[in-house]
């Protein structure tokens, strides 16, 4: 397997030759069961009917080979496709020429940050990598001024506070790999106890990629850091910076619209101040993926800082090839918030989290193997790591 040189994502995925989202639209059920997942994010989560595409300029930005733009082509949308991994652009193609619909699309061999035009567009997207970039707040007041207004963007991203569990599983194959002798996580011996703790779990979700991918996508790749991950906290004042606002994302978490009088309009900076105390009384939906069955029971914001921080100490234990450092301590203020949560679900969360940070300092791999399947609900909870954000232009 290729050893890991990578400065960025983009390398990171060259160098190893590695499609980390390829879609198989091999034949009519794969091309079926893709277009209703599509259709579902987008109708569905973020409130944008498809038909409303036909006709409509749109602008994405790391493709990949195209599948999820293929989707918008068939709906009648004309597509500018910005796509730095020139690896990847003869599928592109021959998927579009595959389904009739080269004419809806322009291919830009290019990064974002070097792409330049005067003109505005009806949709822009950019989906799986911007957080991953050096200056991704500059990238994305760029996407923002390229949406028309009154139109949409849609962005995502890996969550820094959704991602704690992918986090989480990260440290505990690095640190049974350690215990086990192997020197470096991107092995095939890593890949066989990563499968021994997380693929029978893995195999019951609806997932599009494969175990391996996942693997090498999350567990392994060392872009998965809390330095690439991003927040709602941090994105939604860059967007308000470029005149553009909160219209849905995906997972639908938000309720702050819920329950109020269209006429009753928001100052902009009050929907800001809501959005956050929303998110925050939703901490333990993003931790988790479990919903959240009291409204208002909000962490302190000491709660949320050791969180971050215990995300960096992860990070930083899993940043090179092989575990490095002491096993964190177990985050108390967070496990005492979760304990004292008013759902009992919760509660047991915390119980088998702090369990789970006592097995991370056990002497033999196959005691933290074992103390990890033997949780019964974290073992089967996947946290919220990856988000879509939808906005919109103001007029
Ligand atoms: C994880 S893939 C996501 C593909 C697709 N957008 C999706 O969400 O399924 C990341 C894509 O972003 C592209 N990419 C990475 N850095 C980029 C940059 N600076 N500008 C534009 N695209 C970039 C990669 O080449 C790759 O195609």
């Amino acid at each position: 397997m290729t050893e890991t040189v990578a400065s960025n994502l983009l390398e990171y995925y060259k160098s190893n030759r590695f499609n980390p989202v390829l879609i198989p639209l091999e034949n009519e059920e794969q091309w079926r069961s893709h277009l209703a997942k599509r259709c579902n994010l987008y109708e569905k989560h973020l409130g944008i009917p498809m038909v409303l595409l036909n006709g409509r300029s749109v602008l994405e930005f790391g493709p990949n080979s195209g599948e999820n733009a293929l989707v918008l082509a068939k709906f009648g949308a004309n597509l500018t496709l910005v796509e730095p991994n020139e690896q990847v652009i003869p599928r592109i193609e021959a998927i579009f020429d595959q389904f009739g619909l080269t004419g809806r699309i322009k291919i830009i061999n290019s990064r974002l940050e070097d792409f330049d035009t005067n003109e505005v567009y009806d949709m822009v997207i950019a989906e799986g990598f911007l957080s991953t970039l050096d200056h991704r707040e500059d990238a994305l007041r760029r996407i923002g001024n390229y949406v028309s207004p009154g139109s949409f963007g849609v962005i995502s991203f890996n969550d820094l506070h959704g991602g704690f569990l992918e986090m989480l599983r990260r440290l505990v194959l690095f640190r049974a790999c350690n215990l086990s002798g192997v020197h470096s996580v991107h092995g095939q011996r890593s890949l066989a106890i990563a499968k021994s703790l997380y693929f029978d779990d893995f195999a019951r979700l609806p997932a599009s990629r494969n175990f391996e991918s996942w693997w090498k996508d999350t567990l392994v790749n060392p872009f998965y850091h809390s330095k690439y991950l991003w927040s709602y906290l941090d994105v939604l004042p860059i967007l308000a910076e470029v005149g553009a606002d909160f219209h849905s994302s995906s997972p639908m978490w938000s309720t702050f619209k819920h329950y109020t009088w269209y006429k009753k309009l928001d100052d902009p900076c009050d929907r800001l101040e809501k959005i956050r105390a929303n998110w925050h009384s939703e901490l333990p939906y993003f931790l988790t993926g479990m919903g959240p069955t009291v409204i208002g029971f909000a962490p302190s914001d000491d709660v949320i800082i050791q969180l971050e921080r215990l995300m960096q100490e992860m990070s930083e234990l899993t940043r090179t090839e092989k575990f490095s450092g002491l096993c964190p301590a177990p985050p108390q203020l967070l496990l005492s918030y979760l304990k004292a949560y008013p759902d009992v679900e919760f509660n047991r969360f915390s119980t088998e989290l702090a369990q789970l940070f006592k097995a991370l300092n056990a002497s033999k791999a196959e005691d933290l193997i074992q103390a990890y399947r033997s949780t019964v609900l974290l073992k089967q909870m996947w946290g919220t790591p990856y988000h879509y954000l939808c906005f919109q232009k103001l007029l």
